[in-house]
């Protein structure tokens, strides 16, 4: 098997001003320290507006930061949005693209989270693509063959292991405190892994992140399943405890 590094993410989402973001971000710097631990990488994904600060915050130690969400488009008349470009500009270093609560509230369609995957590998950033299911299609039975569409549709061409992350979120999991069965993310993550043949050069090398209501007290165990190599945490990375806690359940 390919040895893959845990990437723990933390989703942000809207949440954190400069002083607390910065803040959060300084005391997990103090927890990893200049170098990554050897089990994970840790990720912060703050609201673009403290992308700045919270670069600050971490630099010197092996955290790193990321945006949720970025245009297609390098620059532009396009009121509101922000390039890749213009992430890895304030610091990032990742990028999240076609989070659920993007592809439902703004209507973004697996091509158009394409646009951007591709955008972020333009810049230079890892593009942390989002799948997963809503709970009405996996009552259908139809949960693989809605995940297996959107990475078909969302990975951009040139996408590797080096460029590129998966992220396995069971929309009706998210902030939800409810999960899959262990035995449904580790069905859901090898049938991922099976998909990417032929959608990236270096599948085996590819990280899969489960997220979806990942705590401290599921970390270890959803953590330990095959083919599951890291968490996308929304709520608890707000907590430095937390999600500290989550990371160390890395096995
Ligand atoms: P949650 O969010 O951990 O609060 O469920 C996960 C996410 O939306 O990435």
């Amino acid at each position: 098997m390919t040895a893959r590094r845990y990437l723990i993410a933390g989703n942000w989402k809207m949440h954190c001003r400069q002083s607390d973001g910065a803040a959060l971000a300084a005391d997990l710097a103090a927890r990893v320290g200049p170098t990554a631990d050897p089990r994970f990488d840790l990720l912060v994904c703050p609201p673009a507006t403290i992308i700045s600060p919270v670069s600050q915050a971490v630099s010197g130690s092996a955290v790193a930061v990321g945006g949720q969400d970025c245009h297609a488009q390098v620059q532009g008349a396009h009121t509101g949005d922000i390039a890749a470009e213009m992430l890895a500009d304030a610091g990032a270093a990742f990028v999240i693209v076609g989070h659920s609560e993007r592809r439902t509230n703004h209507g973004e369609s697996s091509a158009t989270i394409k646009g951007k995957a591709a955008a972020a590998l333009r810049a230079g950033l890892t593009a942390i693509i989002c799948v997963g299911e809503t709970e009405a299609q996996r009552d259908a039975g139809q949960a693989e063959s809605v995940v297996a569409e959107q990475l078909t549709g969302s990975i951009p061409d040139g996408a590797t292991a080096s460029n590129s992350v998966i992220a396995y979120e069971p929309v009706w999991a998210i902030g939800t405190g409810r999960t899959p069965t262990l035995a449904d993310i580790a069905a859901m993550h090898g049938m991922i892994r099976e998909k990417l043949s032929g959608l990236v050069t270096d599948p085996g090398a590819v990280r899969i992140l489960y997220g979806g209501s990942v705590k401290p007290s599921n970390a270890a165990e959803i953590l330990g399943l095959a083919d599951v190599d890291g968490a996308l945490v929304g709520g608890a990375s707000l907590k430095a405890d937390d999600f500290w806690a989550i990371a160390q359940a890395c096995p």
